[in-house]
């Protein structure tokens, strides 16, 4: 290393000092940074190893047409493991069905998508929040022990109409969701 202190005056113990400092903090420094390189590489590699393990798509053209989201489909399925899976659909400006019914203490499954923009799905005093990506299935579990009524505003800006843009969820309790799914294929609370 070149000695920059002026010819005439020997370096100082000051100055060995403050260089070794300076040394110090510029290894951290690049250790740092190697540090967060190798983060970056692994979270890559990590992640291309092993992608999101559901990915689902659903082509948003043909939604209503075939498949898990036509009309008929959507809403609450009693399963025969005595789980639930609900259904529903985004689109500019609601939620299909606009009233989600779900039994209380049971194992749920979300599954839902949007049939144009990006549209949010949260469900008010949970930490369910999901976002529904057009030509994605977004899928959640989930269980509600006390039958209520929760909110679910969508919470991803998508038009105009964006803010009148709210479903609702109804938890009853699992007996009456029982006896309701024995004589209905798709449940929901749309009146
Ligand atoms: Cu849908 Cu905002």
């Amino acid at each position: 290393m070149t000695d920059t202190t002026p010819l005439s005056s020997p370096p100082d113990a000051a100055a060995e000092r403050a260089e070794r400092v300076e040394h110090r903090w510029a290894t951290a420094a690049v250790a740092i940074l190697v540090l967060f390189v190798a983060l970056a590489t692994f979270a890559a590699l990590h992640l291309a190893a092993m992608p999101q393990s559901r990915v689902e798509t659903a082509d948003p053209i043909t939604l209503h047409l075939d498949g898990e989201f036509i009309d008929s489909n959507l809403g609450s399925a009693l399963e025969p493991d005595g789980s639930v899976i609900v259904r529903g659909i985004g689109q500019q400006y609601s939620f299909t069905p606009s009233c989600m019914l779900i039994p209380n203490d049971t194992p749920i499954t979300f599954r839902a998508t949007s049939a144009d923009v990006v549209h949010g799905f949260l469900i008010t005093g949970t930490n369910i929040n999901l976002m529904l990506v057009p030509g994605y299935i977004s899928s959640l579990n989930a269980r509600f022990e006390t039958p209520g009524e929760r909110l679910m505003p969508c919470h991803e800006f998508c038009g105009v109409g964006h803010e009148g843009m709210w479903g609702r969820i109804k938890i009853v309790d699992k007996a009456v969701f029982a006896r309701l799914a024995a004589s209905r294929r798709r449940l929901s609370c749309v009146e």
